[in-house]
């Protein structure tokens, strides 16, 4: 039986991403809608939506639209389009007070206000299209409240009856806190005998926390991590609550969008190649060092790349890099290619070190698709030193092209890369457990001393390749997900 789905993310490739979290609610709503699912995906029209290159056009039924939350009137419109490379419909919430911007978040007073709009908008939406979903499916802080809303302010309509709620957590970290005295402003007031007593004794309203505590169910994005955020150590505050809700938590594993990301027909690349043709994939490590001046010809075959693409934030483990890479750069023969921006000293760090070893160490600050996949392409091993990981998705592109991933076993990390055993010869990468300077260090080094070893580092590569975990099967875990959902079963003792 298809199902009718709402689902309401702050980011989604390839209209505007900074993170996974697009990568992720652009694939699934694409494969849902692939399996015939009446999914219907709302998210903001930020000014970095390229609306031309979309040929957006305007709902008129949804034109100035007003929305009364507390003493502010908001007003929005809609528009329209296909999600490129399928037929799912996005609707983008056009309010260009909030959302035209020079980033997609920031630190406004108003950041709240935000996406308390976009997740009132999913729901009016709703009303004025008459389309009931069964499922409401929210994603992180910035629609953390879209449960509580959905359990009060639009219960009265009849629409919404049947309507169960998901809250997939993408990273427990970022949990949108707001001070307690807006609430007037936020059309919450009514609702604070339900809003969490001990954030509010701390004068704040935390968007995650409400979310995880009247969702009907929970998902994160691997099964690890599922388990995780359940401890203090890597719950952030919400662990209390989640072990509250230990019953209602789903972990399923992201999938990857193998149309995106793959050598065979890679859009960015100027070749492509498989598991047999790798001879193509040193020839583009050779073109793209010889073009970031990184080694000297002769080198170029014999010591290995590394290449890291991310986000600069503490999350991914760059403190353990700032002690560890200097020290590997002196242990061990490598050259390094760097993609990312974000925290300032991680950027500080990445350029001195660039500086000093100008043609082992590239560094491009910023973001960049092409570079992105070049640099997967480009590389044979790929480090994500997490200090935690909900699940990550480039390791998961790195399997496919090749390139083998160095990990630690956290999260979505541990549930995608297995360590490889050089007598069994399984396994897809290295997977390092303790978050310090020395992980890092035997993670690289033993890596390092397998590629010297050409039989092995090629069954390694092997297996990576033959990995598969594209979306046309984790989008079945979904789907039984919503279907449970929907029959009333996974409900909690809320
Ligand atoms: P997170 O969402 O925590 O940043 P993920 O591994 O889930 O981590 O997803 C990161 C996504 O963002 C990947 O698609 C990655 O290629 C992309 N990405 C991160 N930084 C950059 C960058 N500087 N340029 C291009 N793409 C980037
Ligand atoms: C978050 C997480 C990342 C995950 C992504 C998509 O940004 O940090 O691990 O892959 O969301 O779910």
């Amino acid at each position: 039986m298809p199902l009718r789905i709402c689902f309401v993310a702050s980011e989604v490739t390839p209209l505007a991403k900074t993170g996974g979290l697009a990568d992720v609610a652009g694939a699934l709503v694409k494969s849902l809608h692939a399996l015939g699912h009446d999914v219907r995906l709302f998210m903001p029209l930020y000014r970095q939506v390229n609306r031309r290159a979309l040929r957006l056009w305007p709902v008129e039924f949804l034109r100035d639209v007003t929305l009364r939350l507390g003493n502010h009137t908001l007003r929005y419109s809609v528009q329209t389009c296909q999600l490129p490379g399928s037929g799912a419909m996005i609707y983008l919430i056009d309010a260009p007070a909030l959302f035209e911007r020079d980033a997609l978040y920031g630190n406004a007073p108003d950041e709240h206000l935000r996406f308390l709009l976009l997740t009132h908008a999913a729901l009016q939406c709703c009303q004025r299209m008459g389309f009931a979903p069964q499922v409401f499916h929210c994603n992180d802080w910035h629609t953390g409240l879209g449960p509580l809303l959905l359990r009060t302010m639009y219960r009265w309509d009849k629409l919404f009856e049947h309507t169960r709620s998901l809250l997939s957590i993408h990273n427990i970290a970022y949990q949108g806190p707001f001070d307690a005295r807006v609430l007037p402003e936020t059309g919450l007031a009514e609702l604070t005998s339900l809003l969490d007593a001990g954030e509010l004794a701390r004068g704040r309203v935390n968007p995650l926390r409400e979310g995880i505590r009247h969702a009907d169910h929970i998902s994160t994005v691997s099964p690890t991590y599922a388990r995780e955020i359940q401890t203090p150590q890597y719950g952030y505050g919400l662990d209390g609550d989640l072990r509250a809700r230990g019953d209602a938590i789903t972990g399923i594993l992201n999938g990857v969008d193998y149309a995106e990301w793959d050598p065979r027909h890679d859009r960015f690349l100027p070749k492509r190649y498989n598991a047999s043709r790798l001879s193509v994939k040193a020839e583009l490590k050779r073109e793209f060092m010889q073009r970031n001046g990184l080694g000297g010809a002769a080198s170029r075959e014999r010591i290995p790349l590394l290449g890291m693409v991310s986000r600069l934030a503490a999350q991914k483990g760059f403190d353990l890099l700032i002690d560890a890479l200097p020290l590997l750069l002196q242990e061990h023969e490598f050259h390094c290619a760097m993609l990312g921006s974000g925290e300032a000293r991680y950027e500080r760090f990445f350029t001195q070190l660039a500086r000093r070893y100008p043609a082992r160490v590239a560094f491009r600050q910023g973001y960049s698709e092409e570079q992105a996949h070049w640099i997967e392409a480009a590389s044979d091993l790929f480090l994500m030193p997490s200090l935690y990981e909900p699940c990550g998705l480039n390791q998961m592109y790195s399997l496919r092209y090749g390139t083998i991933p160095i990990v630690r076993r956290t999260g979505g990390l541990a549930d995608s890369v297995q360590h490889f055993d050089p007598v069994s010869r399984e396994g897809t990468g290295v997977v390092f457990n303790d978050y310090d300077a020395g992980g890092v260090r035997w993670g690289v080094g033993t890596a390092i001393q397998w590629y010297r070893n050409k039989a092995l580092w090629r069954q390694l590569m092997k297996n990576a390749m033959a990995q598969d975990f594209s979306w046309e099967h984790q989008v079945e875990e979904y789907v039984a997900l919503y279907e449970r959902l929907v029959e009333g079963a996974g409900e909690s003792d809320r």
